[in-house]
């Protein structure tokens, strides 16, 4: 039946990591082409949902920042803002840089090569500390957020965004569409695959947060099919 090649049904029911979760070689060339096509619908709702942040000069850390697409762009739209990417992927820490050169803004955005769970920060560094499609690679995802909030000044705001493990059914519609629809290669598609099969459902996303010194963390859907974590006074949460 045709509407059911549509439908990949290899979305496990229960959390499966991904074999290699820090993107090199090809990897990161797929996820760059990627975020270059489709930045208008994977990345932007992020950078816009942070626009809302008050505050003129912020000290901004991107955990897991790939190809550097999140600390460019928000270093365009916030010229007062200081944004540093990390990420443990060479390959990737060379495109965010190049990345920040050919738009402008490498005196306000830096790289640096180091782990989620084990940021090579001082404590309080930050003032705004986000991470966009990251935490599906941790294996333990309140160490990451406990990392986050550790960085994060105590005035300050952490938010994480992620991508949910959905339903098989929706899970399906999705990779059919991502085929189909927007036409992501073999690689691509490998990829969204295994990410869907890591990420966190909604309920385990607001227990990882439960579980870590985010204090009265939000985390709330988005779309549905992501899930977005909000804390401390930046977002008018307590610690
Ligand atoms: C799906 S990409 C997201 C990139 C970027 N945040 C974005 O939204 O375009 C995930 C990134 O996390 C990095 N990563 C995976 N595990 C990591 C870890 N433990 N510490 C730091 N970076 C990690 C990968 O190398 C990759 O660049």
């Amino acid at each position: 039946m045709p509407t059911l090649s549509l439908l990949e049904t290899r979305i496990p029911a229960t959390r499966v990591l991904e074999p290699a979760p820090v993107h090199e070689n090809r990897e990161a060339v797929e996820y760059d082409a990627m975020i270059e096509r489709f930045a208008w619908l994977l990345n932007r709702p992020f950078v816009a949902m942070l626009d809302r942040v008050q505050g003129e000069h912020l000290r901004v850390l991107d955990i897991g920042t790939g190809p550097g697409w999140v600390p460019v762009e928000l270093a365009k739209r916030h010229p007062g803002w200081t944004v540093t990417g990390v990420d443990l992927s060479d390959d990737m820490l060379t495109r965010g840089r190049r990345r920040a050169v050919d738009e402008g803004v490498a005196k306000r955005v830096r790289f640096a090569r180091g782990s989620a769970t084990e940021l090579p920060f001082e404590d309080g560094a930050f003032d705004l500390v986000v991470s966009h499609f990251v935490l599906h690679h941790i294996p333990k995802p309140e160490v990451m957020l406990a990392e986050a909030r550790r960085v994060c000044s105590n005035n300050g705001g952490v938010c994480v965004k992620d991508l949910r493990r959905l339903p098989r059914w929706r899970a399906g519609l999705q990779l059919g569409f991502s085929k189909r629809v927007l036409g992501y290669s073999e690689p691509q598609m490998a990829m969204y695959r295994e990410s869907l099969a890591a990420a966190l459902t909604l309920d385990e996303a607001r227990a990882a947060a439960e579980r870590s010194p985010l204090g009265d963390a939000k985390v709330r859907g988005f779309r549905g099919i992501d899930f977005v974590v909000t804390a401390g006074p930046l977002f008018g949460r307590s610690w």
